[in-house]
């Protein structure tokens, strides 16, 4: 009897539960397709509602709709980790005591593993950790081009090589995706600089546009489908690129097919009209001082608030554009706050600390290890001398938006010392620079002098020294909203190394930068190793590279220039770089990074590409299936690679392409395919990679389309940018 009572109570259940679902509101009922869910809310919103979508509610969320239950997105930066809690309505921190934060390794370290799935486990875990502080956007990752090596932002970003940046940014997306938590791609575009972001006007050719500056914006939209997009703050042909209708309109939402928002810049919008016939979705940070000190929320002043409402009451802008901007935002609602399939995410858990290192050790490059002091034998010394404050500084502090207050972060010092032992390893700090704060360079508390002659005393008395040095955090370092002042290393750095150079032969010289520097010791310097910023495991990472329990693999995503007139940027005048205040125009045009040094036959100090391990590799003769294609083909390319060495090592095998006849100007060489093969001491693989035909194309100004001119290419397997191993040519009818 009971047991009927209990059966007839569960159908009575399930018919109500039934009931319930069928009486769920069509845009409430997630077992509908999203499309749909978008068109049965935005047919229940009223104008005002629609209007509110647009903007912000405080400095790091944006309206929802209340009475609908439709709940607001939560923001956060950014591309590194997930940035502290920041006050409602200021740029100051909030102070929780919970959202402490995995610090993962900057951009450009990911940039230099050339590992696309090292870039998804970044973006799974990044993505988990916004999940958990319950964030719906993480505004990142950027994939500005490196330009120049002064741009304050180069550490956020991808590096030069637009095939790089753009296979390393879609597994990125897809991995903070899969968590319900969406990718804001930044800064779009041309923000290859931060002096004078606010307003300079870059004037650039179609072909840089679309062969540089666009190819990974394009593949974190339609690859990687991207759900948003912030807009930068410079202009792009007299329009700012949060108001600019061939970017926004024609390219991004028209030739890439984007269904999600475009996010403005924090106080990137600055005219309604132009920012709503143009593209923007969702205006973020225009100042504010909130509620303090108005009568009026100071939120509905936005341009794209009431004076967009207005707009619309008038018929000065028709309906049909609040209802598209309303309904992008409503499929991200969907797609991420109001996802009930999302994960719970987790925080700064050892899972996360692991892909941090993980990421840290396959990024470190080696550049220079004549003496083969690397991989460091400690029983061969008695005496270690760490020397520099980059061993000891914080470096996920400071830098702009992308500060982070990580759980943790261990230091070079930190890691040496649990390495080799705290009785082998003396401190000193050899130079110092004064505290971050961010757009003011505090001048450094310390006697420069007395650090210099610690550092060179303890050096001549040790039996090896490891320098850390390069840039930090600081305003004019690697930091936002404003560049770098030279291309020199900054502190004192060049003159100490010179000086440690005299007194000790064995230096192991270990910069941490997220940009190239002048080298002027380079000569004298038998080791060195670009060591990037590595986040919350940065020194355990170093410490494994250091001592050879993990084999370098990391190769430059960037070209190291002698000097800073090298780059093509800086060869044409301050109209090319950083421009006259109000234009600046590029006039190196598709010759960026490797490109121009090639073309131009310019020596760098490091090649693109380039990057040592302790292990050697040696490469077969590359070849192709076939010796003729048709443009629409696929290219099959094979050759064997061998680990020569002693050790366990990865080879970043890169192949470049070129036309030596071609009917317009193009680069010495262009990076097509890449792979990181791991192999053990002596084995050896076949390596095969593919080329689209039509990805040997150039973007024709005149027809405005992508063109192969028929005819003759050469296809080199290389082990960088300068370093060729053998070559086949194509024919392409
Ligand atoms: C930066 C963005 C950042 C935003 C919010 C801006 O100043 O350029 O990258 O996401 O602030 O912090």
């Amino acid at each position: 009897m009971k047991k009927i009572k209990l059966f007839l109570l569960s159908i009575v259940l399930a018919s109500v539960q039934m009931n319930a679902q069928s009486l769920l509101p069509v845009y409430l009922d997630n077992s509908q397709p999203i499309e749909l869910r978008v068109k049965d809310a935005l047919s229940k919103m009223t104008l005002e509602e629609k209007v509110k979508l647009c903007t912000a509610q405080s400095k790091f969320s944006s309206h929802g709709v209340p009475r609908l239950g439709i709940p607001e997105l939560w923001m956060s930066d950014g591309p590194h980790g997930v940035r502290m809690e920041i006050l409602w309505d200021s740029w100051g921190h909030a102070d929780w005591t919970n959202d402490s934060c995995t610090a993962f390794p900057a951009l450009t370290c990911l940039a230099a593993t050339w590992n696309p799935e090292m870039s998804h486990l970044y973006g799974k875990a990044i993505g988990e950790e916004a999940r958990y502080r319950r964030k719906d956007v993480l505004l990142g990752p950027g994939v500005n081009i490196y330009r120049t090596p002064l741009n304050g932002r180069n550490f956020e970003y991808l590096g030069e090589d637009p095939y790089l940046s753009s296979k390393m940014v879609v597994p990125y997306i897809q991995g903070i995706q899969e968590n319900g938590v969406a990718a804001c791609v930044k800064h779009y575009a041309l923000n290859n600089q931060e002096k004078w972001r606010g307003h300079i006007n870059v004037e650039v050719s179609d072909r840089a546009l679309y062969e540089i500056y666009l190819p990974a914006f394009k593949a974190a939209i339609t690859e990687g489908k991207a759900w948003s997009i912030m807009g930068s703050y410079n202009k792009i042909r007299g329009t700012y690129a949060c108001e600019n209708d061939l970017t926004l309109n024609k390219i991004l939402k028209g030739e890439w097919k984007f269904d999600g928002c475009v996010i403005t810049d924090w106080g990137g919008a600055h005219n309604t009209k132009e920012a709503a016939l143009n593209g923007l979705d969702i205006e973020m940070g225009t100042g504010t001082d909130g509620f303090t000190s108005n009568s009026k929320n100071a939120y509905d002043n936005y341009y794209l608030a009431n004076p967009y409402l207005k707009l619309l009451k008038s018929g000065e802008i028709p309906v049909s554009n609040v209802d598209e901007k309303a309904s992008r935002i409503l499929r991200l609602i969907f797609r991420t706050a109001m996802n009930v399939n999302k994960p719970w995410g987790s925080l700064a858990t050892e899972e996360h600390h692991t892909v941090d290192r993980t990421i840290a050790e396959q990024g470190i490059v080696l550049l220079k290890n004549t003496a083969m002091l690397l991989p460091i034998d400690a029983t061969k010394y008695k005496t270690i001398a760490v020397i520099g404050e980059n061993a000891t500084r914080k470096l996920t502090e400071g830098g702009g938006s992308s500060e982070l207050k990580p759980k943790r972060e261990i230091s070079p010092l930190q890691g040496l010392t649990e390495k080799f032992g705290a009785n082998k390893i003396k401190y000193a700090m050899g130079y110092g620079s004064g505290a971050v704060s961010y757009d003011k360079v505090n001048k450094s508390p310390y006697d420069a002098d007395k650090l210099r002659k610690e550092a060179v005393e303890l050096a001549s008395k040790s039996d090896i020294v490891i320098f850390f040095g390069g840039l930090n955090k600081n305003t004019q370092q690697d930091s936002e909203g404003d560049d770098r002042r030279s291309y020199g290393l900054p502190f004192g750095q060049n003159e100490l190394i010179a000086e440690l150079q005299k007194v000790n032969k064995n230096i192991v010289l270990v910069m941490l930068s997220g940009n190239a520097y002048e080298m002027p010791w380079l000569n004298q310097a038998t080791t060195l190793v670009q060591g990037w910023y590595g986040g919350s495991e940065a020194g355990h990472a170093l410490a494994a590279v250091l001592s050879g329990e993990v084999n370098p693999s990391g190769k430059l995503p960037f070209t190291f220039g002698a000097k800073l007139n090298d780059y093509g940027s800086h060869s044409f005048g301050s109209i090319a770089y950083p421009g006259d205040s109000i234009n600046e125009i590029y006039k190196e045009d598709i010759l960026v990074g490797y490109r121009w040094f090639e073309t131009k036959k310019i020596k760098p100090l490091f090649p693109f590409g380039f990057g040592l391990s302790y292990t050697t590799f040696e490469y077969g003769k590359i070849s192709t299936d076939k010796k003729t294609y048709s443009p629409d083909e696929t290219m099959k390319i094979s050759f064997t690679l061998k680990n020569t060495g002693k050790v366990d090592g990865a080879e970043v095998v890169q192949i470049y392409a070129s036309q030596p006849k071609a009917s317009v100007v193009r680069p010495v060489k262009e990076l097509k395919a890449f792979k990181k093969v791991f192999l053990k001491a002596g084995d050896s693989q076949i390596i095969d990679l593919e080329i689209k035909v039509k990805d040997l194309a150039y973007y024709n100004d005149k027809t405005k389309n992508w063109t192969v001119d028929p005819g003759m290419f050469v296809l080199c397997n290389a082990s960088s940018s300068a370093d060729v191993k053998s070559k086949v040519s194509i024919q392409v009818k």
